[in-house]
């Protein structure tokens, strides 16, 4: 009820659309649109906390830990991390096609492995690890590799899986979610820089405010503008190459390059 883009679980969705067409089953996939957005949720409350970025606004409201302490910023977060894979796990029992309750399965296992040390969490680790430290190209699209693509790759892959898709469309489709994670991690760095706070719904300069290097620091603005439209018509161009009609997918890319918040 709290707002922001839900952009995961609609590109998710819109996959899956697209790939599913006839057969798409909106009991399938529900559980997983909302698990993804309550793993992102978490993984927002959690960064947004004093031991990490120590921000006080998020979607144009308190931070958690500002509203309710940081004790329960740190158990909502918590909670919701271990609920995702909760209701994911309710729902596949009651399931009884085994083909759809493999693909349930694989999506479930997409989603833990792009949360956990070689995902989100490892990427936000090798993040506040590096903070202050002057850092090249090499790590920075580690941490942006981890700490944001791997969530927007879940996205793709995960709506893949639930439609049946063949081993080369999911490859791409985790291919597209990287470009798509890069690009849009590199144009959150600029609005740290660039945007309005009122319209952005969270501070800017918080970056500069934990001495974190990012793609601005390295190439300048007009660079990382270039950057972010490069990756996402490469993203594109490499969508087309899997079955269905990915239009709306490919206008979510599209407004992403010059989203203002
Ligand atoms: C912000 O994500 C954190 C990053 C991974 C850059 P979003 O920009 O998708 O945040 P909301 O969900 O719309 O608030
Ligand atoms: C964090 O990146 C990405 C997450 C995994 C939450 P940022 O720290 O730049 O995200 P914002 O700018 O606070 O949303
Ligand atoms: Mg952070
Ligand atoms: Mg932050
Ligand atoms: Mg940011």
């Amino acid at each position: 009820k709290n707002g922001g883009k839900r952009l995961r679980p609609i590109i998710m969705l819109e996959v899956y659309k697209a790939m599913a067409k006839e057969h798409y089953d909106e009991e399938l996939i529900a559980p997983f649109l909302a698990a993804i957005e309550m793993i992102h949720t978490f993984s927002l409350i959690h960064d947004d906390l004093p031991a990490m970025d120590n921000d006080r606004l998020r979607r144009g409201k308190p931070t958690t830990w500002v509203s309710h302490g940081e004790d329960m910023a740190i158990l909502a977060g918590d909670m919701l991390s271990v609920q995702a894979f909760e209701i994911i796990s309710k729902k596949m029992q009651d399931v009884d096609d085994i083909i759809l309750l493999k693909r349930m399965s694989k999506g479930l296992f997409e989603l833990a492995n792009a949360t956990g040390a070689f995902g989100m969490i490892g990427g936000q680790c090798v993040d506040v690890e590096y903070e202050g430290r002057k850092i090249g190209e090499d790590v920075l699209k580690y941490i942006y590799k981890l700490k944001t693509g791997a969530l927007l790759k879940a996205a793709f892959v995960i709506g893949g899986i639930l439609a049946g898709g063949n081993e080369y469309e999911i490859n791409t489709l985790a291919d597209v979610g990287l470009l798509v994670g890069e690009a849009f991690q590199i144009r959150d760095d600029y609005l740290d820089v660039a945007a309005d706070e009122n319209e952005l719904g969270k501070p800017v300069h918080s970056d500069e405010k934990n001495s974190k290097m990012t793609y601005i620091n390295i190439y300048g603005m007009e660079e990382s503008i270039k950057r972010v439209k490069k990756l996402s018509e490469d993203a594109i161009r490499l969508l087309n190459k899997v079955r269905g009609d990915m239009s709306s997918v490919i206008n979510i890319i599209n407004l992403m390059i010059n989203r203002k918040s």
